[in-house]
């Protein structure tokens, strides 16, 4: 007789898919990062900024006026990810585990309002770009499998 698959194999299974769940590839931008973005990010970084370029040739004004450069739609964001503003996203969000002085990027302090709520947020970024793209390497840094790690599903 064929034996039934055991309760433990069918656990382990389905306990499987939920993880699988959870993977990174599950994680978009329309799904997760927009909304996350629209509650931490819009304020500074909606479409009342300018954007790079703008920014960067009158930063000191922007900077006054609390904006930082545009980044609200998905072209727009991605571009502070993979090209050209490599790594942009990483270092200023990541927590310090992967900066180079240990301690977290500027924005993590936006991303939430305690330790709790940024690690998780933070965690949602990362799942974003995967695990293996967080990379905070700028553009001439990065090798191209490195480039090739960074997912942002739209
Ligand atoms: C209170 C306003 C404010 C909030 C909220 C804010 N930012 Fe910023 N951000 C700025 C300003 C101003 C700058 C430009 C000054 C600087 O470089 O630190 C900036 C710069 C950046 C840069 C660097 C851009 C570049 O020049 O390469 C990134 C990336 C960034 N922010 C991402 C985010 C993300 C993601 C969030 C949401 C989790 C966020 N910021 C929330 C104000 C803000």
């Amino acid at each position: 007789m064929k034996s039934a698959p055991s309760l433990f194999l069918v656990t382990l299974l389905l306990g499987g898919a939920a993880l699988a769940d959870d993977d990174d590839d599950d994680v978009t931008y329309r799904k997760d990062i927009r909304p996350l973005w629209e509650q931490k990010c819009m304020a500074c970084h909606g479409e009342g900024s300018p954007y790079l370029a703008e920014f960067d040739e009158n930063k000191d004004k922007y900077e006054k006026l609390a904006r930082g450069p545009r980044m609200d739609t998905y072209a727009n964001l991605v571009t502070f990810v993979g090209w050209p503003d490599s790594g942009a996203l990483m270092r200023r969000l990541d927590d310090g585990s992967n900066t180079k002085d240990g301690e977290p990027g500027n924005m993590y302090q936006h991303l939430g309002a305690d330790e709790r709520e940024r690690q998780k947020n933070l965690a949602l970024f990362k799942a974003w770009v995967g695990e293996k793209g967080w990379v905070l390497k700028r553009f001439d840094e990065l090798s191209r499998k490195e480039l090739g790690r960074m997912r942002v599903a739209e």
